[in-house]
């Protein structure tokens, strides 16, 4: 199977997750699973949390008001979004976005992990403290974790299927929303994410 095949292959699965706690909830919203989005062959991958209104919606990843600023930071490291993938660990929305629950981490994770052992990507950027929690404790960075104010901006080294991967922890563009000097702190990670690659 070629990367396309097994990227539909994880689509079709996640549509057909009816043992999913969210399932119900997808289908009396008329709603979608948000798989992902942007090149197969990516070198960076982006990670959030779980898809919002609009993104449950419209079955893609960040296209409300945290993607439009996940657009703007893009922007201005002139990375073009179709370059890189975009996606999240909880596939389908938790109601009223409230936070994702371990058992639903735990159920959709798998997907995430094939989903990186597909796409191969150098670097991955973790949006926000779930997927940065969830992706250096899956990859051997378990006794780095720390505080995401800590964190934010710093570059870890590790494998991943016998390929060197650069971890690099952001904040959630959803905070900087409300907060302008996280949006500051946003900007400037973004910048040194732009010399990794
Ligand atoms: N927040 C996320 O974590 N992911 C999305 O796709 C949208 C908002």
């Amino acid at each position: 199977m070629d990367r396309d095949e097994s990227l539909e292959k994880i689509k079709q699965e996640v549509l057909d997750l009816k043992s999913s706690p969210l399932y119900e909830d997808r289908v009396a919203n008329r709603a979608f699973p948000v798989i992902g989005e942007g090149s197969h062959e990516a070198e960076m991958m982006f990670i959030g949390e779980a898809p919002g209104e609009n993104e449950a919606k419209a079955g893609r990843p960040f296209c409300g008001r945290s993607g439009k600023l996940l657009d703007e930071l893009f922007l201005s490291v002139q990375i073009k979004r179709e370059s890189v993938y975009v996606t999240n660990i909880v596939k389908d929305r938790p109601p009223k976005n409230r936070d994702p629950k371990p058992e639903e981490i735990e159920l959709y994770a798998p997907f995430l992990d094939r989903q990186i052992e597909i796409i191969k990507p150098k670097i991955i950027a973790t949006l926000g403290r779930f997927s940065m929690d969830y992706i250096m404790n899956r990859y051997g960075l378990s006794a780095q974790i720390g505080p995401i104010g800590r964190l934010h901006g710093q570059v870890f080294l590790t494998t991943i299927s016998g390929q060197n991967v650069k971890v690099v922890p952001l904040y959630h563009p959803a905070v900087a929303l409300y907060n302008p000097n996280n949006k500051q702190e946003l900007l400037r990670d973004f910048q040194i994410l732009k010399t990794l690659i």
